[in-house]
Formats: C-alpha cells, structure tokens, sequence
C-alpha cells in the first residue's frame, strides 16, 4: 500500500492525487476532509452535478461499471487512490489497477469486489470466518427459491444478491408472499444477475453500525485497528431515517461486535474506514454486512465525533493516526425528497433552513442533488445533547423543518452531457 511521506500541491504536478469512485453526500465529505489535508481529489459519478462534484478538483461523468470507462480514466487521471463511494463498479478494473500497482485501491480491490455481491461477503463470514449471522441460501431461479424459502422457513428475507439501500428486498411471512418477493427481487437487482439471497428473518433487539477503522499506529508504524462508539440506527424499506451514538450495549454484546469486526475487516484487509452492520439479540451479535467505506448511519459522527467518519477516512487513506473520541451523544435524521423533480425542467429548492437551525446544537447539509425523488435522501440533519434521547428529538425536528419544493427551470445544456471531464 502506498503511503505518502509528503503531500503534494494540489494542481501542481506533484500533487498527491485521489480518485474518488461515486459521488454522493457521502463522498462529497471525504472530498472536503482530504482536501483538508492538501490532497487533489477527482470526483467521478455517473451523473454531472452529483454532491461531491460541486467541491472536488475535477469532476468526471463516467459509467462506472463499465471496466474500460473506469481504466481509462484512472490512466488519465494517475491517481496515487482509488477511493470506491460505491458498491456498483467494474471491481475488476480495480483489480487490474491495483495488480498494477498503478495506484492503491482503497481498502483492497479485493474488498471492493467481496462487498458488492451479497453473496461474496457472507460467504467469506460464515465459511471462512465462521462468524455468527443467520442462516441463508442462494438461488438462481424460481425453483431454487421455493426450495431456499422451504430449507430457511418463514419468516425469511429475501434481497437480490446485488443491490443496496433496500432495493428489490422483501420479507416473507406467509405462502402469499412467495411470488411477489420473487417478482420484486427481479425487478430491484443492481445488475439483472437474477441471483437473490434467502435469509432467516432476526428478530434482533436491536440493529447497530460498527465503525471500524484501519490505519497506521504511529507508535509501531504497523497497521492497526480502531473502534467507534457504536451507532443505533433505525431502517424503513431497507433504507435508514435516523441514527444515533452511543448505542446502548452490554459490555458482552459490545466485544463480541468489536471481535467480529476486527475479523471481518482485517479479512478484508487494507486501510480506511469500515461499516460493519450488526444485529443485535441480548448478548449475542449476529453479521449482517459490511461497507468498505464510510457508512450512510455514519453521518452522526459530523456533530458526536472529535473528528467524523469522514475525517477519519481521510486519514485512513494517507496512513495517519486515527482519534475515535466521542464528544457529545448525538443523532442523524434523513432529510427526503418527498417531491418528484425531472432533472431538466425544474429543480429542487429547500425551505425552513433557518427554523431547523433554531433547534439547539444542530446542523443541516444539504446534498445539492440536481433531481428530487419522493423517497431520496436529499439532506441530513445531526444534533448533540446531553442524551441520545434529545439529540434524537432534535435531529428529527430539524430534519422535519427542512421541505423540498421544486423551481421551475430553462432546460439547460449542461443537464444533457453524457461524459466527460471538467475543473471546477
Ligand atoms: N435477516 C434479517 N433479519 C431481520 N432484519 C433484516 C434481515 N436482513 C435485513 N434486515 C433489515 O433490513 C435492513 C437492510 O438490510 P441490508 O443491510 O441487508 O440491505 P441493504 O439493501 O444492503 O441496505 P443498505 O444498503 O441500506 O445497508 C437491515 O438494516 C435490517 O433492518
Ligand atoms: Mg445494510
């Protein structure tokens, strides 16, 4: 793994260079912790006018899946990183970069290719690791599901193998179910691979998100890993609404968590920051899945933190020292679209900025997403508080005082380019 001994200047030809792969509100954070530090940052995504793109150095619109598009631009860029923002991308053009040794792919192509097949990681968990998650099979068509919904029993979950955010996903309690959860995982998989997991329903107490960060230790110069307070978070449809830090734990749940995200993490290898999603049921801690980068729940950590995921992810990266400190219990709530906006003609507008900002110790970022969806996640809203219990209340106030309303627009040129690569 590349680790800088300088930074470079950025836009000079020694620039110390970073090649961001998705450009969410996620990414748009890393952008700004790394250009903290000094770094270049390249912001790609598959749209123009993405989150990260209004404050990277360069952005590009390209199809990231597709291997020569993701080639070709690391062959112009030449970045030092490959930083994945996302679990769509051709992963084995990341495998080639980083067999290479053209740049360092964050954490691992590895990693990067187990993660985006669900069948990929829990594979690793349960044969490799023999971690404790729940009991699952895969099928690749409607007999095998019937046969996978038999063997696992109801209730189960079924997801396609490939998707995120809870797309294509469904619980099935009763026979009526069968058919529309299979119809629906059809319809929802990432890349039409037609392959879905069928997994025994936890009824857990609880869900957290295990923040888990690999660096360099500063005092042994080796690799090491660091540990965030755990965060609660709360999922409607598979997608998450609000999140909170601490999460209560016992002090038996929470080394069990700790101990299987030190092991899921270091089987992944490399640096940066992980998500490791856990369920939780009395003492015992059940694997669900992994994010090989910062976590959408995460985003907590901009207001609880001493320095947030993001930071920490920045830092990963470069191989600096990590500080996990907690400064306040705090809380997340996701703003939505709740309005349908076409991209084109009209754009989203924001009001209530200033009655969220009245509430106490709390903060908004606004995505800046050129298109509004009814269920996107448009903005976040994070608080602190003496207790998690008001910092929830707060977040979830602000979150609700910030609506999304549409202008109407000239159609403009811009909106309509299909590739290609611009400075800021
Ligand atoms: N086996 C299960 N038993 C009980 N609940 C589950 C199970 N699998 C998933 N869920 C619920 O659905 C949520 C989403 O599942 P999962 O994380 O696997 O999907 P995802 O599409 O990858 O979501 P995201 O990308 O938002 O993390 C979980 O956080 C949990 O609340
Ligand atoms: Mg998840």
């Amino acid at each position: 793994m590349y680790t800088p001994e300088t930074i470079g200047t950025p836009l000079a030809p020694n620039a110390t260079k970073v090649l961001l792969l998705g450009s969410g509100e996620l990414g748009r954070e890393v952008t700004i912790a790394l250009q903290r530090y000094g770094v270049e940052v390249h912001a790609a995504d598959r749209y123009d006018g993405a989150p990260a793109h209004h404050v990277a150095d360069v952005r590009h619109v390209i199809d990231m899946t597709d291997p020569d598009a993701v080639r070709a631009l690391v062959d112009e860029v030449r970045p030092h990183f490959v930083v994945p923002e996302i679990e769509a991308l051709a992963t084995d053009a990341l495998q080639h970069v980083e067999d290479a040794g053209t740049a360092t792919v964050i954490p691992t192509a590895r990693a990067t290719r187990l993660t985006m097949n669900r069948e990929g990681i829990r594979t690793l968990a349960d044969r490799e690791l023999g971690l404790p998650n729940s009991r699952h099979v895969f099928a690749s068509t409607y007999d095998e599901f019937l046969e996978g919904i038999r063997r696992i029993g109801m209730p189960c979950v079924v997801k396609p193998v490939m998707s995120s955010s809870g797309k294509g996903q469904s619980y099935v309690r009763s026979e009526d179910d069968v058919r529309s959860s299979w119809d629906y995982a059809m319809s929802g998989a990432r890349v039409s691979s037609g392959r879905v997991i069928i997994e025994q329903f936890v009824p857990f107490d609880y869900e957290i998100t295990l923040l888990t960060v690999r660096s360099v230790d500063p005092a042994s110069g080796e690799g090491a890993t660091w540990f965030c307070e755990p965060i609660g978070h709360r999922q409607d449809r598979g997608d998450y609404v609000e999140s909170w830090q601490p999460a209560q734990m016992t002090t038996a749940a929470l080394e069990s968590a700790r101990s299987v995200a030190a092991r899921i993490t270091g089987a992944l290898g490399g640096r940066g920051v992980f998500g490791v999603e856990l369920f939780v049921k009395g003492d015992d801690v059940y694997f669900s899945e992994v994010s090989p980068r910062p976590h959408d729940t995460g985003m907590v950590t901009m207001g609880s933190q001493r320095f947030s995921e993001f930071d920490l992810h920045a830092r990963a990266i470069l191989g600096l020292p990590i500080d996990t400190t907690l400064i306040s219990p705090g809380a997340s709530a996701v703003i939505y679209g709740g309005v349908e906006t076409d991209g084109t003609a009209s754009a989203p507008n924001y009001a209530g900025l200033a009655e969220a900002l009245t509430v106490p110790e709390t903060e908004v970022r606004i995505f800046g997403k050129p298109v509004s969806h009814e269920r996107r996640r448009m903005g976040v809203a994070f608080s602190t508080a003496e207790t998690v219990d008001v910092a929830r209340q707060r977040a979830t106030e602000a979150a609700t005082a910030v609506t999304v309303g549409t202008d109407e627009v000239e159609p403009a040129a811009s909106t309509v380019r299909d590739g290609g690569s611009w400075g800021r």
